[in-house]
């Protein structure tokens, strides 16, 4: 096969024998389809590994030249099964949306009012405020009738009631106008009340919204989590609960001043001119029909917006955590370019939204006066023609514009309504989604566990990917120090986070001291266990808070002798603040190595009966790696430990090594066991050591394996 060859889909980029690297158009960006392909293609007769990625756009196919012999077809059939058959848009949809996921299930027909009553405590709050929008309303409603009371007054000179109680003219407007001033007075003050009031309540419920998420996502698995971009979940929690506070802070009391000033300025009109209430219904069906013919207009154009805003964001998080690499492959010209054409679609669509809002209220508007018109003029010719009062026609000239400028507003309420709508929905399904790892009911007692574990039968795989374990046993006896050694990617951190409960296995058991793990209570069992994960995360913090996390009972003399075990007070202490030095974002401000001692010492902190290690040392130098080593050796005597570690000089002593590989132990022995038996072990023991002790990327099982 030729570099460079072109099919309709393909490009073939390298070729060495039993080896390519294909260019496939539309790959890039779609991690999804990556995997699909993925998982597809090892399933296929000849292939040995594979490997899709969809940052660069290409797979890399490892295969057996006897059994494959023409990959650009393979290639291409299994991409027309993904690309040409199955509807890409739908393959991305599916991965995107977890509405559509089948593997956890959930429901979404619960309400806005739904979810905003399960966390609702007391509904004294919701009360309080409705009792005084109304009464603010009322208030409002009070100063244009009383002005309208005062014009006809100065027009008239003098209403006939007033008169009737002996008051002049003057007297009449004094009066009037008292109590114009009082009851706008008596508005602003109950309008105050209503609206902190509405706000209190509002911020009641986001935080009790925010709470409740945060803790549900906390025990959510982490199968679906593994799914879940953390910006997105971010952005239910947090931003779809401000969306919640703002609905509630402003929607009800909106509506309920709408509705009453509606119902009591028509009662009103209808008790001084039932012709004029009907004239003055007439620009409500025109108003309807505008919004009818807008509304979808301007909640598409919200809703782009509201996309682009999200693609802003996951650019802006990304960049913001990908620094090191945006500067070190010199990027930020490229990024800054990708981040001005987002913000400008941002802009474009924004502006675009604001148009058509804005077009909209002003033609609403319009709609609104000029049916207006129509009752003045006739309540206009009846004054004329005598047959009512200047009084008479004033209240109707004050009260009408009021009453149908309540109902006008109503539609940007409901656009209110909906958007928060959307909110709820997103926050209802989170909520509702349901792990499926269920806790057990077993407490253990710290003190009794001997720390015996056993594989059986075990078969597992990731959610959507092949089966990593099939029929997998292991036995580590109590007390004991094993080493799991293998290949990258073979299943070793899979197996302590199976330990752990992060995922359930599709078949057999796990067993500590003879009980299976899916019987015990999660935090008696992770009390247990101490695992130093190959992925060290310290949370943004002082050193000494992030070693405290281990047990934090802890005092500081326990932290500093946990932080000498793991050979890192010394370092700590060079530090000018020492144990409250600032660790960073993610534990940014130490190097690989400190990060790592830390980890260590928040396990040692926390004490566990079972101790493991996943490749906790991997970054340390040799010298502090041996003082670490011993450390580690005494804390084993009395605890069951796993090490997981590539550089086989760190595992010779242990009790057993494990030699894992294809989701099997295919050795087993102590190291000079394993050396007799001059297989895998033994070449990759020789591999290793034929190495100068401090060279870099020390070979592996990868490079000796047959
Ligand atoms: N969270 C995950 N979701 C899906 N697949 C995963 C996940 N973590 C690891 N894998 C896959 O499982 C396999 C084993 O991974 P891992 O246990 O981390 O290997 P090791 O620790 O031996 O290097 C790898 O092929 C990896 O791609
Ligand atoms: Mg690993």
């Amino acid at each position: 096969m030729k570099n460079g060859r072109v099919t309709s889909l393909l490009y073939c980029r390298s070729a060495l024998p039993g080896r390519e690297r294909w260019d496939v158009a539309n790959l890039r960006g779609k991690p999804f389809l990556a995997q699909q392909l993925e998982s597809e293609l090892h399933c296929r007769m000849g292939i040995i590994e594979v490997k899709a990625n969809a940052m660069t756009g290409r797979i890399l196919l490892v295969f057996d030249q006897q059994v494959l012999n023409n990959t650009a077809e393979l290639l291409r059939e299994v991409i027309d099964h993904f690309v040409a058959r199955i509807d890409e848009k739908l393959l991305e949809a599916r991965h995107a949306d977890p509405k559509n996921r089948q593997d956890f299930e959930h429901q979404d027909n619960e309400s806005i009012l739904d979810l905003i009553r399960s966390v609702e405590h007391s509904s004294t709050l919701r009360w309080k405020a409705t009792g005084l929008t109304s009464l603010s309303t009322i208030f409002s409603l009070t100063p244009p009738i009383t002005l309208g009371l005062i014009m006809a007054t100065a027009v008239s000179g003098g209403l006939p009631f007033l008169s009737g109680l002996g008051l002049s003219q003057l007297g009449q407007i004094g009066l009037l106008s008292g109590v114009f001033v009082g009851a706008n007075m008596a508005n602003t003050f109950s309008e105050y009340h209503a609206k902190m009031a509405w706000q209190q309540y509002a911020s009641t419920i986001e935080h009790e919204l925010r709470v409740k998420a945060y803790s549900h996502v906390q025990h959510l698995d982490m199968a679906y989590l593994d799914h879940e971009s953390s910006g997105q979940i971010l952005s239910v929690i947090h931003d779809d609960s401000v969306k919640i506070r703002e609905f509630l802070g402003q929607l009800p009391d909106s509506v309920i001043d709408r509705l009453t000033t509606f119902v009591l300025g028509g009662l009103f009109l209808i008790y001084i001119s039932p012709v004029s209430f009907l004239l003055s219904l007439v620009p409500l069906p025109v108003m309807m029909f505008i919004y009818r013919r807008y509304h979808k207009q301007i909640a598409k154009r919200y809703m782009e917006q509201g996309e682009k805003q999200q693609a802003m964001r996951k650019l802006l998080s990304n960049n913001l955590s990908g620094m090191p690499t945006i500067k070190g492959f010199s990027r930020e010209d490229y990024e800054q370019q990708r981040l001005m054409d987002s913000s400008s679609e941002l802009q474009h669509s924004t502006t675009a939204a604001f148009a058509d809002a804005m077009r909209y209220a002003d033609i609403t508007k319009f709609a609104m006066v000029a049916g207006l018109g129509l009752p003045i003029i006739y309540a206009g010719s009846l004054m004329i023609m005598g047959k009512i009062s200047v009084t008479v026609f004033m209240l109707q000239s004050f009260i009408m514009p009021k009453m149908i400028g309540a109902m006008g507003g109503l539609d940007h309420d409901y656009d209110l309504y909906q958007s928060s709508t959307a909110a709820s929905k997103r926050l209802s399904q989170i909520l509702s989604v349901q792990p499926k790892i269920r806790n057990g009911a077993q407490h253990i007692d710290l003190a009794s566990v001997h720390g015996d574990l056993r594989f059986e039968e075990i078969s597992f795989s990731y959610p959507g990917a092949n089966e990593l374990f099939e029929n997998f046993h292991l036995h580590i006896p109590a007390r004991s120090s094993v080493a799991l050694v293998g290949t990258t990617g073979s299943g070793k951190s899979t197996l302590t986070r199976l330990l752990l409960r992060f995922y359930e296995i599709n078949g057999g058991r796990v067993l500590l001291d003879e009980m299976d793990i899916c019987d015990l209570d999660f935090n008696d069992l992770r009390q247990v266990i101490g695992l130093v994960s190959q992925d060290v995360f310290l949370f943004h913090g002082t050193i000494y808070e992030n070693i405290h996390y281990g047990r934090l009972d802890a005092t500081m003399e326990e932290v500093m002798a946990a932080a000498k075990m793991a050979e890192a007070l010394h370092f700590i202490e060079a530090l000018p603040d020492g144990f409250d030095t600032i660790v960073g974002e993610r534990g940014q401000m130490l190097s690989g190595g400190q990060r790592q001692r830390i980890s260590i010492a928040r396990v040692i902190l926390k004490n566990p009966p079972i101790l493991i290690l996943d490749e906790a040392t991997s970054s340390v130098d040799n010298e502090t790696e041996a003082a670490i080593q011993h450390s580690i050796s005494l804390l084993a005597k009395d605890r069951s430990t796993i090490v997981i570690a590539h550089r086989l000089s760190t595992v010779r002593h242990l009790d057993q090594l494990y030699l894992i590989d294809h989701g099997q132990v295919i050795e087993a022995g102590t190291h000079e066991q394993l050396l007799e038996m001059d297989k895998t072990y033994a070449a990759l023991w020789k591999l290793q050591m034929g190495e100068r002790p401090e060279a870099q990327g020390l070979p592996t099982l990868a490079s000796v394996h047959p």
